[in-house]
Formats: C-alpha cells, sequence, structure tokens
C-alpha cells in the first residue's frame, strides 16, 4: 500500500500556493448543467474529486475540456439541450458532495435520479434539509433502491427555513430556485466563502440573487441561464491546514493566493498560540518562533472556526504548552481522528463532542491511518513533529483535496515521501 512516509523535526519555512477550493468548484462544476452551452470554470486545482466529478457530468451527457493555466487547471464544461438525469452510485459514493447534482438537475429537467451517497468517517451525513426545502418547492422525493428519485412537475419559489445552516442544503436548494417560477427566501441560510463564490457565478449565468453572504438569500427564479467563465474562489481550508503546520512545526510560511479574511477566526488561533500573522496582498504569512501556547477549539459554520480544520488544529495542540478543550458542533464522529493520532503519543480524550488535548514536547511516529481528507493532513502534521518515521496510510483521502501535498511539505524543508509500504500490506 501507498503511505506517506514523514521523518520528523523539520521546521517548515517557505511560501506554498493555494488554488481554488474544492468545496466550492465541485458545486460550480454541478451548477454548469444549470445552462445549455458553455461554461469554463478556473482555478481549479488538480485533485481526485475534479476528475471524479467531470467523470459524473460526462455520464450526464456534458462534453468537458480540461487546460491548464500556470499552476491550476481550467475546464470547460459544455452541457447539452437534453441532460441526462441519472448519477451513478459508483461515481456518487466516492465523493458525498456529488449530491449537488439534485438541484441543477431537477431545475433543468425535473427529474433526477441520484445514488444516495450515505455517510462516511464523520457521521452519518443526512439530507433530510435538502429534501424538505426541495418538496417546498414542489418536488416530490423518494427513495427508491439505493437512489434519490426526485420529480417536479412544476418547481415554485417558497419560503423556507433550515434548522441548521447546511452547506450542501443551501447549494441544491439555491441551484433548484434560480429556474423555479416566483421567489425562493432561505432563511438560517450558510454564509460560507463557498456559497458566496456559488452564488456569483449563478448571478453570471443570469441568476436573480439578492442577500448573497447573509443567512438569508432570496433568490428569484428567471426562463433561463447561459453559460459564463468564472474562477473559483481560494481554498481557505488548505491555506488553514499550512497556518497550523506553521504553528505545531514553530515554521514560518507565506500562503499565496488565499484571502486571509475567510480565516479570521483560524489566524487569531494562530495569534493566541504565541504566532506571528502578517496579512499581505495575496495572501498571509504565519511565523512560530517558539513552543505554541494552547488554545480552545469550537467548530461552528461560518464564520465560525470550520470544522474542516479540527485535525489540523488538534495536531498542533498535541505538542502545545498547556491544556485545550475542543468542542465539535457539525460531526459527531470527527474525532476518529483522535484515535489515530493517540497511536503516536498525544494525550487526547474524548467525550461525545468535546475532546481535551494536553499538549506534550514531542510525538512518536507510528503508522496510522487516515480516516478522511482532513484527518489525512492533520496525522502528517503530527508526523512532522514526531520523533522517527510516521507511516501515513490509506492516503488517497489526502488527494482528494490537496495538490501535490508532500511535494509541496518537500518545499518547505519537510522529509516526507510516497512510498510503497510493508507495514499496511498489499
Ligand atoms: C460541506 O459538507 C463540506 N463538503 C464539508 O467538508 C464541510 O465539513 C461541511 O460543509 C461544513 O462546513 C463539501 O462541500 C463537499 P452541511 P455538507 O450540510 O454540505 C447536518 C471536507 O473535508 N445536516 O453543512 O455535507 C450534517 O449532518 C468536507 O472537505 C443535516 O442534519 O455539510 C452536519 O452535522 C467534510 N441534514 C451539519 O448539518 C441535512 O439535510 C452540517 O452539514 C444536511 C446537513
Amino acid at each position: 500500500m501507498q503511505v506517506l512516509r514523514v521523518t520528523g523535526g523539520a521546521r517548515l519555512d517557505g511560501a506554498v500556493d493555494v488554488v481554488g477550493a474544492k468545496n466550492s468548484v465541485l458545486k460550480l462544476m454541478a451548477a454548469a448543467l444549470l445552462a445549455p452551452g458553455d461554461t469554463t470554470l478556473g482555478n481549479l486545482p488538480a485533485i481526485s474529486d475534479v476528475t471524479i466529478m467531470r467523470q459524473l457530468l460526462e455520464g450526464m451527457g456534458c462534453a468537458v475540456t480540461e487546460s491548464t493555466v500556470g499552476a491550476t487547471d481550467r475546464v470547460t464544461i459544455s452541457a447539452p439541450e437534453h441532460l441526462q438525469y441519472e448519477a451513478p452510485y459508483e461515481l456518487v459514493r466516492k465523493i458525498r458532495g456529488s449530491i449537488c447534482v439534485l438541484g441543477p438537475l431537477i431545475a433543468r429537467t425535473g427529474r433526477a435520479k441520484v445514488a444516495l451517497p450515505g455517510g462516511d468517517a464523520i457521521g452519518t451525513r443526512p439530507l433530510d434539509m435538502h429534501f424538505a426545502g426541495l418538496e417546498r418547492m414542489g418536488t416530490e422525493i423518494s427513495i427508491q433502491h439505493g437512489f434519490v428519485v426526485a420529480e417536479a412537475r412544476e418547481l415554485r419559489g417558497a419560503s423556507i427555513w433550515l434548522d441548521f445552516p447546511s452547506v450542501g442544503a443551501t447549494e441544491n436548494i439555491m441551484t433548484a430556485a434560480v429556474l423555479a417560477k416566483g421567489t425562493t427566501v432561505i432563511d438560517n441560510a450558510a454564509r460560507e466563502p463557498e456559497i458566496v463564490d456559488l452564488c456569483r457565478m449563478l448571478v453570471a449565468m443570469g441568476a436573480q440573487i439578492d442577500g448573497i453572504g447573509t443567512s438569508t438569500l432570496e433568490i428569484t427564479g428567471v426562463d433561463g441561464l447561459s453559460g459564463t467563465t468564472h474562477d473559483a474562489v481560494p481554498d481557505r481550508i488548505v491555506a488553514g491546514t499550512w497556518a497550523m503546520a506553521a504553528v505545531a512545526t514553530r515554521g514560518d510560511i507565506t500562503v499565496r493566493g488565499a484571502v486571509a479574511d475567510h480565516l479570521r477566526i483560524a489566524l487569531d488561533k494562530v495569534a493566541q498560540a504565541g504566532g506571528e500573522v502578517e496579512v499581505l496582498a495575496d495572501g498571509f504569512r504565519v511565523a512560530q518562533a517558539d513552543r505554541p501556547r494552547s488554545f480552545d477549539v469550537v467548530t461552528l459554520p461560518y464564520p465560525g472556526l470550520a470544522t474542516d480544520l479540527q485535525p489540523q488544529a488538534i495536531a498542533a495542540l498535541s505538542v502545545a504548552d498547556g491544556t485545550a478543550m475542543i468542542t465539535e458542533n457539525l460531526f459527531e464522529a470527527r474525532f476518529m481522528f483522535c484515535d489515530e493520532i493517540s497511536r503516536m503519543g498525544a494525550d487526547v480524550r474524548t467525550d461525545g463532542h468535546h475532546a481535551v488535548v494536553r499538549g506534550r514536547e514531542r510525538l512518536s511516529g507510528a503508522p496510522v491511518r487516515a480516516t478522511d481528507i482532513r484527518a489525512g493532513v492533520g496525522l502528517v502534521i503530527a508526523g512532522l513533529v514526531a520523533e522517527g518515521v510516521t507511516e501515513v496510510a490509506e492516503i488517497h483521502h489526502i488527494d482528494r483535496g490537496y495538490v501535490r501535498f508532500e511535494e509541496q511539505l518537500r518545499g518547505l524543508g519537510a522529509d516526507v515521501e510516497r512510498v510503497e509500504s510493508s507495514t499496511f500490506g498489499p
């Protein structure tokens, strides 16, 4: 099995580039289904999730052409007049985010048949708010043989209140509402920068959306949309990962191509740890001279601290001076990561939505498994501050969200390589 073999000890030093956000790009690609003709997306990350999303769109009859512009990819999605409305299981099971084709398919064809993605390592991940919102707009939804089967003779605007500001539910309801008859109001909508990015692209396609960036979105349906050209918003989670890596390794990293404003709470945590934060025109710099100080973490929807930075923060806190309390408010099983980092000697105790991390001088290298994308990079960061060698297995998770992660780490002075390992067998 391929693993990342990390030899601990290096202080990361240098600059890295951040490109478009996985959690926006997948939705932008799905939204291209809303308009027959060409939509071109730029600033794309070369990650496996984008490749799978491309295959999904091709399965629906789109032609997708790719080109590379500098360090980023660009795709042109040509959506046909008549779309296939089925999203097969073998692709959907690989990336749950692909459920985001549901809204655009219903809006364009009045129908959708999308495999139910099921849960994953971080939680059960129900879709009840997606369904409730689409049903209020006149869609009939049923689960048949592992598929979400949806039909809408006429999509109508509706007032929808979300029990929780779900990113996915906001996106699916919004992409349905842009072609619905009348006005849809989504109250308690998600406000993530990725939502704003999607809103901006939809408006460029001809959609009418008010309240962008707020928790109340008002979408007035139009008769048709047209293709556009759009560059994806930078990946704040990748940028935040580098910030936590700098803190953990007492390093000095300049993160280019990022938006510091999208990471206010995370960078504030860096300052609490004793790190120096410098906001730059094209990103930010984090320099951690001494052993980090502990800080508490509470994960919340945006603008709160992203749950997708929780494992990276725990990795930094595992070698910090002091004790930290972690509260995970989004995904009930996201502490699975703690079982793995404990194998490296981290002092982490979990109880339901809470974890307590008592910092240690150093961790010790060990063979560990990535259970999801963020847990994977969290374990690599832990390996960087451990004595000896750490082998991180199941690295396909990391490739889903990080572009050439180990190369970028080596560029910062880390000793990390992708190798075949006997520890984990074939
Ligand atoms: C998106 O997931 C991201 N994924 C996640 O990133 C991210 O952690 C999450 O938003 C929160 O920021 C993508 O964009 C592909 P939610 P999503 O709907 O849309 C509950 C990563 O590592 N909920 O905002 O699935 C849900 O169970 C991934 O890149 C319902 O109960 O998240 C969770 O507790 C991991 N019913 C909470 O809401 C619903 O119908 C937030 O989920 C929908 C959600």
